[in-house]
């Protein structure tokens, strides 16, 4: 028996890092994945080496419409939707005065507007069907002030998950939906990839200097793989966090202590 046995989860942004590590974690606890990315080559290729009952679904949160598509199509394939990890999100290494318009708009749209609608069309099923759901919000210590953080921004919308999620943690609770948030530190994936190379391109110095600097400052000294977060997504999907809700929970090596 695994943790999440029959459970019904879509998970978004799969295609790569955190996402598929999410994905892997919760198809071997017994869930069935939906996995959405809007990159469809990687996207299928993760679901497919998956297998099982699992699937892809070709999905764009940073428009409202799809959050519902998504929803909707979880719910028409399986019958009902028991859990969302809304991990798709979005940055870039911009110091202070370079975020423009176009960025926050950008950063924006898929971390803390395309986040929140695709939990608001998943709880409205939830609360229709009468038994209650589980949200797992990917945030970041970017978003309680880690000082390593380059782009204002991203961490903007990071503290807008974490608000969202204890506003929306204390509003679903009445119909058994919990609600938490994840907040990774230094994770190795495409995107911390890609971070490293802007941070390169703008301050100078090799790369291997600079993961180098990112890894030295975590207490731990280690980066997280996506399996770290994995793990703990299972458990705030799982029977055992039933009395878990509106929480934010640090994985990060020690990297930032609230
Ligand atoms: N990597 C880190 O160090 C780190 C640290 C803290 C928080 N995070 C957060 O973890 C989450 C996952 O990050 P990652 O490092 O795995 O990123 P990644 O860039 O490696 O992968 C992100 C995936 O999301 C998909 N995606 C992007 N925009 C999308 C959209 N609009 N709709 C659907 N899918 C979309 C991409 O195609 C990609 O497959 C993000 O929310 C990120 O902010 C990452």
């Amino acid at each position: 028996m695994g943790e999440l046995d029959g459970k019904v989860a879509l998970i978004t942004g799969i295609g790569a890092g955190m996402g598929t590590g999410i994905a892997e974690a919760y198809a071997a606890a017994g869930a069935i994945v939906v996995g959405a990315d809007i990159d469809a080559t990687a996207g299928r290729a993760v679901m497919e080496r998956i297998g099982g009952p699992s699937s892809f679904v070709l999905g764009d949160v940073s428009r409202v419409s799809e959050c519902q598509g998504l929803v909707d199509h979880v719910v028409g394939t399986h019958g009902r939707i028991d859990v969302v990890v809304n991990n798709a999100g979005v940055t870039k290494s911009l110091g202070f005065f370079d975020v423009t318009e176009a960025d926050w708009d950008r950063i924006y749209s898929v971390n803390a507007r395309g986040l929140f609608f695709l939990m608001q069309a998943a709880a409205v099923a939830m609360r229709d069907r009468g038994e209650g759901g589980r949200i797992v919000n990917i945030a970041s210590i970017a978003g309680k002030g880690y000082r390593g953080t380059s782009n204002v921004a991203y961490a903007g919308t990071k503290g807008a998950v974490i608000a969202m999620t204890r506003v929306g943690a204390s509003q679903l609770a009445r119909f058994g939906i919990n609600v938490n948030a994840i907040c990774p530190g230094v994770t190795r994936t495409a995107l911390f990839d890609q971070v490293i190379d802007e941070l390169v391109e703008r301050l100078g110095g090799t790369r291997e200097e600079a993961e180098a600097r990112a890894v030295r400052s975590i207490p731990l000294r280690r980066a997280n793989d996506p399996a770290d977060i994995g793990a703990l997504a299972v458990y705030l999907a799982s029977p055992a966090a039933r009395n878990v809700t509106g929480q934010s929970w640090n994985v990060d090596g020690g990297l930032h202590w609230d």
